[in-house]
């Protein structure tokens, strides 16, 4: 038997506390969208739309400007020079995508500092700023590829605009620059389709002073020093939603773990951290085994946690997830282990469809706790862990998990109502058809986006049972539904 060092109760009853509700929200910017067109790369253009233009939003119900209608990417190249020590960047981000309707303009979403230049295939063309929106003025084909290069630079603002919790974005410390962007922070630091449904792979080739390193999501693809700069660049070859994308620019060392299977395992630390690693980074191997028989193959090819500073939270950014420090003075750093890595499949692989199905990754991770559990102490820990979570849940006025609200987008209703949710799911249809709905739902929607309809009609075909009224008790109404055990 494993020693139990710490009673999970107690330890699980903190981290419930920590990862959800919203925190006071601090503005550090002001909400974009709702400033008046002020910059414009040349004198005579109009301001906002313009006749023909593509939509410049893709009217998602929780940020229905988010997101730009007209095209679809198929990559991003972020190349920028980063000063860590200004917060500043200078570069070019230039995305090919493939129209997708014949349009006069197109829009970009961008919050990010100043434009130099905007390019497409290669040409000057006409670019003016509204709010979050960078139009383009050269028109589109349906059907066609092309590029478009936005040249910029300056010193990005994280903002908190629509995003509870803390301010998304690029943000910076005396410890370095990181970027943690759910939901609608990563127009802060690039031009981009910012919705999670246009997903696209991904170069990034990042510019950092000696002394700091520059890590970001996927494999390493080489390094160039001169005059005392380092290019790092790095490939994420699977498709991401722009919201998973991150940077980090500090002193970073590589921890490397034992691959699991074919997934190559390792951590960048900071310095100090590397030379005793925490405890919680060293099942990270284990978990991936454990979660690959509950949830099938882990979907990517690599996975790792980049720690920094000044963040209370964690957030799951595709194959490389940004950790804050403070977890390591608490108990429960591994459960927040397991739920950024349980992400990887539902979240990163998957991907809502809209904000509003956000319970689809925060009740899901959250669930992966609750699976941590059982393979530490067996299925009646997770049971009993279950029932504890569903007393605090009874105890606290909470959202609509199926629809929480921009506010309570992070709220304890999507992660904790949303976990119960599959565990009444679970004790409903067992646990072979539990498991095999999980499998199927990565199977059939990895590198892609799903919605909760989705989720709801997947788990009736793969159940054979109609399951309408257990969803809509546990995800639309109010009632919390009695605790079914096992
Ligand atoms: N997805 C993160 C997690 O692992 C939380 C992100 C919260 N974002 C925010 N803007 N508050 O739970
Ligand atoms: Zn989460």
């Amino acid at each position: 038997m494993r020693p139990v060092l710490r009673p999970w109760a107690a330890v699980l009853a903190l981290l419930t506390a920590a990862c959800s509700g919203p925190g006071p929200a601090t503005t550090l910017a002001p909400a974009p969208g709702t400033a008046p067109t002020t910059t414009t790369g040349t004198a005579a253009v109009p301001a906002g739309r313009v006749a023909g233009a593509a939509a410049s939003g893709l009217g998602d119900p929780y940020f229905p400007t988010l997101g730009n209608g007209g095209y679809d990417v198929d990559h991003y190249l972020i190349d920028l020079r980063v000063d860590p020590e200004r917060s500043h960047l200078d570069g070019t981000t230039t995305i090919t995508a493939t129209a997708t309707g014949d349009h006069t303009a197109f829009s970009l979403d961008f919050a990010g500092p100043d434009v130099a230049a905007v390019t497409v295939d290669g040409a000057p063309v006409e670019w003016w700023r509204d709010g979050a929106e960078l139009w383009v003025g050269a028109p589109l084909v349906a059907g066609e590829a092309f590029s478009v290069a936005v040249g910029y630079a300056g010193v990005p603002s994280a903002f908190a605009a629509g995003s509870p919790g803390f301010p998304t974005g690029w943000r910076s410390n005396d410890e370095g620059t990181y970027v943690v962007a759910e939901p609608d922070g990563a127009r802060t630091w690039f031009p981009a389709n910012d919705h999670p449904t246009d997903k696209a792979t991904f170069t990034f080739r990042i510019t950092v002073p000696d002394g700091t390193t520059a890590v970001a999501n996927g494999a390493p693809a080489g390094t160039e020093t001169a005059g005392g700069l380092t290019t790092s660049v790095w490939e994420m070859a699977y498709p991401m939603s722009t919201y998973l994308a991150t940077v980090v620019v500090a002193p970073l060392v590589r921890v490397e773990h034992p691959a699991a299977g074919d997934v190559v395992l390792g951590d960048y630390l900071p310095p100090a951290m590397a030379d005793e690693v925490p405890e919680a980074f060293t099942r990270t191997g284990e978990m991936i085994e454990a979660f690959s028989a509950w949830f099938g193959p882990y979907p990517f090819d690599r996975y790792g946690h980049v720690v920094v500073s000044g963040l209370p939270a964690a957030l799951e950014t595709q194959t490389l997830t940004v950790f804050g420090d403070e977890w390591f003075s608490t108990p429960y750093a591994e459960f927040v282990v397991a739920h950024e890595l349980a992400h990887q499949w539902f979240g990163d692989a998957v991907t809502p469809a809209t904000w509003q199905d956000i319970w689809l990754n925060e009740g899901f991770a959250t669930y992966g706790e609750l699976l941590w559990v059982e393979h530490l102490y067996g299925p009646e820990a997770r049971q009993a862990e279950a029932a504890r979570r569903y007393d605090d849940l009874a105890a606290t006025d909470h959202a609509l998990t199926g629809d929480p609200g921009v506010e309570r987008l992070f709220g304890t209703s999507v992660y904790q109502r949303g976990a119960l949710t599959l565990h009444a799911l679970r004790a409903d249809v067992g646990d072979e058809a539990f498991f095999a709905i999980l499998r199927s739902w990565v199977e059939r929607h990895a590198g892609g986006t799903a919605a909760t309809s989705d989720f709801v009609a997947l788990a009736e075909e793969v159940s054979g049972r109609d399951l309408g009224a257990l969803f809509d008790a546990w995800l639309y109404a109010a009632p919390l539904p009695p605790l079914p055990s096992p």
